[in-house]
């Protein structure tokens, strides 16, 4: 073999690493695990006070942070967190997809809004009835805006999230009635959390787009795909709808250890894309908001400031470590690299704002949620 071929060998299979390397950002830590499995009742005597829900539902649509298992089954993709070390502190210790040691934000939201302990996927877990009168989730880990970002490493596209919507729906009628379906939707928590692949992995990780795009034109291209999902929902009857930008791509393990050279700093043109992205998403936001007859009131979560402050001065919040992750050498492992099988795992969990070097701990993700219910879902009045 030549070593021109060689060559090519070797930066295609490590451009595959790293591809699987950089998928989206999520996790979990479990410190209490009476609390994160609490059953509904349970939940709603707490303090002797029945703690009504804040809403109908709680639908999400995203990616990883937010796939608690519908990629498990599919075929053709190793965007997968259905293996050890993934749920280990899960009831159990199941690995039920959820990429984080436990739960994932959508999980913590549904138990904020007093709703259940539990946020399931649609797909590949049997459903009561009653569990899909209060919704499940839509995520994919790994999928994006851009078309090409699930296409290239095969998971579900943001459309393809639309359409199981659709079938959802369809289910919700035939167990509750259309005028029940109509209000469990109008009055549900839509929650959506997609994005960050396409930068992490299509765009600087990828040679498909950095090519023909420079950040500012790929920005455009991923607000315009966030503006083609968002009308699509409001026209399937979302009314409130959290949107999250992007977190600082470049403080997260796997980016520091590829794009922040021998300190392994936060990498800064990663930041700064996650940054303009933020910015125009947001006006993006206040247009539809202000677009006579767009029904529906889009609040933009910001998550890079928090995940920033976490990353950067998580010892203010009792880390001790911030640019590992948990699973393995904590520089680059993710997904099917993160793997009990071929490497070991931290037993400090809680002391870890990253659980594999993309996704946050569960604790992490608490402190997450903790921010966002103070400073953004009072927007939504919900
Ligand atoms: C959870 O509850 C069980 C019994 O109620 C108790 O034995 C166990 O120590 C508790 N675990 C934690 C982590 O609090
Ligand atoms: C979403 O909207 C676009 C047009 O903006 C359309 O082409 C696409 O088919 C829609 N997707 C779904 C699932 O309805």
């Amino acid at each position: 073999m030549g070593t021109t071929a060689r060559k090519m060998i070797r930066s295609c299979s490590q451009w595959r690493l790293l591809i699987a390397v950089s998928i989206m950002a999520s996790a979990v830590s479990g410190r209490d695990l009476n609390q994160t499995t609490a059953t509904d009742k349970e939940m709603k005597v707490q303090g002797g006070i029945s703690r009504r829900p804040l809403v109908t539902a709680l639908i999400v649509f995203g990616d990883s942070i937010v796939d608690p298992g519908n990629n498990n089954n599919l075929p053709d993709t190793r965007m997968k967190a259905n293996h050890a070390p993934y749920g280990k502190d899960f009831t159990n210790h199941v690995a039920t997809g959820r990429f984080s040691n436990a739960l994932l934000p959508s999980d913590i939201i549904a138990q904020r809004l007093n709703l259940k302990p539990l946020l399931q996927p649609w797909l590949n877990v049997e459903h009561t009835p009653e569990d899909l009168l209060t919704g499940v989730s839509f995520a994919s880990g790994a999928t994006g805006f851009d078309p090409l970002t699930p296409q290239l490493v095969r998971v579900f596209t943001m459309d393809q999230e639309l359409e199981f919507f659709d079938a959802y729906r369809r289910q919700l009628v035939s167990i509750a009635g259309e005028p029940e379906a109509s209000r469990i939707i109008s009055n549900a928590f839509f929650f959506v959390c997609a994005g960050t692949d396409d930068f992490a992995n299509t765009y600087f990780m990828s040679p498909y787009r950095a090519g023909d795009y420079d950040i500012p034109s790929y920005v455009s291209l991923l607000v315009s795909g966030a503006e083609s999902f968002l009308r699509n929902a409001s026209a399937r009857g979302a009314r409130k709808m959290a949107f999250t930008g992007m977190p600082p791509i470049g403080c997260v393990p796997s980016q520091r250890t590829i794009g922040g050279g021998t300190r392994r700093r936060c990498e800064a043109r990663r930041n700064y894309a996650a940054l303009m992205y933020n910015k125009a998403l947001q006006e993006l936001i206040n247009k539809l908001n202000g677009e006579p007859g767009f029904g529906t009131l889009v609040v933009y979560f910001d998550i890079y400031d928090i995940i920033e402050e976490l990353a950067v001065h998580g010892d203010r919040y009792g880390f001790t470590e911030m640019t590992h992750g948990c699973c393995g050498s904590g520089l680059i492992e993710v997904t099917m690299l993160c793997d009990t099988r071929y490497m070991g795992v931290c037993d400090d969990v809680d002391k870890h704002v990253f659980f594999d070097s993309y996704h946050p701990t569960q604790r992490a993700y608490e402190i997450i949620v903790d921010h966002m219910f103070k400073n953004y879902v009072p927007l939504m009045h919900l």
